[in-house]
């Protein structure tokens, strides 16, 4: 991944970090954020967000709930990959137990901060977040039981290499989480930029039979790709309002061409 990339994604999120941090909300629609377009109370049922810290839940960045899949047992080692203000892996941390351990990964300074703050209101013990790269995961093999993460690889140009690391730290038998963005149908890629600004995160989005591809690739089976909440064209203008800069005709294109997708998988 060029740094000059990594860096504006950094800018991005550290930006975003610091608006939560002094009270505002995550949501940034309309300038190119990754952020939820679908309220992330309708894909988190309470039960998952209680006890959390409400500055982890107006962090939220997600387009899924992955722990929705990860079905998690108590003492499971969880590992969240672009974890931001850490909604998540605090989450994941009441199913593991404190026989159990979470890891949230991202390398955004400010998220990392929020992250850390949020788990001393929570005043849980067993997670940790680490500072790194999701295409270079600093984790054993085969250490992990569950990897999740919600809304980030489709930010990174080498997906590839994520999965390839998804399944190395993974033990055998180990089950893959994800929330992310699949693209449904092909869209020309000038209006698929012009969507960007309002919808976010789609620019690196995986067509989804490609996101299957690509897992049997890196080696895992039960490969499921689950769009959830598939992007309208009545969301893309309920989102940018009067100001879209999207023709009829390409709103008529984008109309249902992405997706927040739940995607599990098994080593
Ligand atoms: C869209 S936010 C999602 C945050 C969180 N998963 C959530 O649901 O709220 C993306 C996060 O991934 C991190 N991130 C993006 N690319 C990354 C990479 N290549 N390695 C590590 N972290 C990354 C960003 O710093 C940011 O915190």
């Amino acid at each position: 991944m060029s740094e000059d990339l990594r860096e504006k994604v950094k800018k991005h999120y550290g930006a975003i970090a610091g608006k939560v941090q002094t009270g505002g909300s995550s949501c940034c629609c309309g300038t190119s954020c990754c952020s939820s377009v679908v309220n992330p109370s309708l894909f988190y049922e309470s039960d998952y967000l209680k006890g959390l810290p409400d500055e982890a839940v107006t962090a939220s960045l997600g387009c899924a709930n992955p722990l929705v899949l990860a079905d998690l047992e108590e003492g499971e080692v969880v590992l969240d990959l672009g974890s931001g203000g850490g909604i998540d892996v605090l989450a994941a941390s009441k199913y593991v137990g404190p026989g159990g351990k979470v890891y949230g990964l991202d390398m955004t300074d400010e998220m990392l901060a929020l992250a850390n703050q949020n788990k001393e209101r929570m005043g849980v013990t067993n997670v940790e977040f680490l500072k790194g790269y999701i295409e270079d995961i600093p984790l054993p093999d085969s250490s992990v039981d569950v990897v999740m993460s919600n809304c980030v690889i489709n930010l990174s140009p080498d997906k590839e290499k994520v999965f390839r690391e998804i399944y190395r730290v993974l033990r055998p038998g180990g089950r893959v989480a994800i929330g992310d963005i699949v693209s449904l149908k092909e869209v020309p890629e000038v209006i698929r930029r012009a969507a960007e600004m309002w919808v976010g995160c789609i620019a690196g989005a995986l067509n989804i039979d490609v996101y299957r591809q690509l897992l049997a690739k890196a080696g895992f089976r039960e490969v499921e790709v689950r769009p959830e909440h598939v992007y309208t064209k009545s969301i893309i203008e309920s989102l940018a309002g009067d100001t879209t800069n999207l023709s009829p005709g390409d709103l008529e294109k984008v109309d249902g061409a992405f997706a927040g997708a739940l995607i599990g998988a098994t080593k």
